[in-house]
């Protein structure tokens, strides 16, 4: 089976203090993990250390980084580079954000340069996709993230997208609290594998974990997740209330 994975992003939220209280939070609260299973925590750049110490031991448990820059070093004040993450043993990078795409301007190219030096370090890359709104009204959202997949992933090996993880994230449904519906997500996510393996093959499509991102939350991630091309979740509110990520990741296949 695929890797089914419930990933937190904490974007630019919580004090040290209030992160560590979370996290303390969390791991009080029984959740296990099959083996096919990982909890992944996306948090800021200056608790990854921490954060990854709190961890050690546990089992398919993982940090992520929000972003790295697409530069390998250098003169770039105030960025943080894929090798200074892989220094400290973070095992995840969350790129594309939209957020990310419509504030710092990311382009395809960008996110592209970011997923190879990813690569290059040893960084498992989550790749987020997915349509604003007007996109969806229009109907046409499939050739939309057809083409942010083509940008910026079509230039890889097989080899290096086997075990990939994509995630769809519609942008009218992001912090909105108003979720893709189960059919909407099936679809879209049925879409990007189909487009995977249309370009490398079924195989290498069916082995790429695909989660859905967009106001997840303990009440809806059971039926979410259950849907047969949805690996899981990216998510944002729903990862900053202990109790509740804790149902999220127990709602993974
Ligand atoms: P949300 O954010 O769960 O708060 O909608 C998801 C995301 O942006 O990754």
């Amino acid at each position: 089976m695929r890797k089914q994975i419930a990933a937190a992003n904490w974007k630019m939220n919580l004090t040290l203090q209030q992160a560590n209280a979370l996290m303390d939070e969390l791991l009080a609260t029984p959740h296990q993990l099959k083996d096919s299973q990982e909890a992944v925590f996306g948090v800021p750049f200056p608790y990854l250390i921490n954060i990854k110490n709190k961890l050690a031991g546990k089992k398919n448990v993982f940090v992520a980084a929000q972003n790295c820059y697409d530069k390998k070093a250098g003169a770039f004040t105030g960025e943080v580079s894929a090798e200074m993450l892989k220094s400290i043993d973070v095992d995840y990078v969350i790129l594309g954000h939209s957020e990310r795409r419509e504030y710092f301007n990311e382009s395809h190219a960008m996110l592209a340069e970011k997923v190879n030096l990813c690569l290059t370090n040893g960084l498992k890359p989550i790749f987020c996709c997915g349509e604003p709104l007007a996109i969806r009204d229009a109907a046409t959202q499939n050739a939309f993230v057809e083409n942010q997949l083509k940008e910026s992933l079509f230039h890889l090996s097989a080899q290096q997208l086997t075990g990939f993880v994509i995630a769809y994230e519609p942008i009218w449904a992001i912090g909105t609290g108003k979720t893709a519906s189960n059919e909407q997500a099936q679809q879209m996510h049925a879409h990007i594998r189909s487009v995977m393996a249309k370009q490398y093959g079924t195989a290498v499509a069916e082995s790429i974990s695909i989660l859905y991102g967009g106001s997840v939350k303990a009440n809806n991630a059971k039926e979410i997740f259950a849907q047969p091309d949805v690996d899981g979740g990216l998510v944002g509110g729903a990862s900053l209330v202990a109790a509740d990520f804790a149902v999220i990741i127990n709602s993974l296949k």
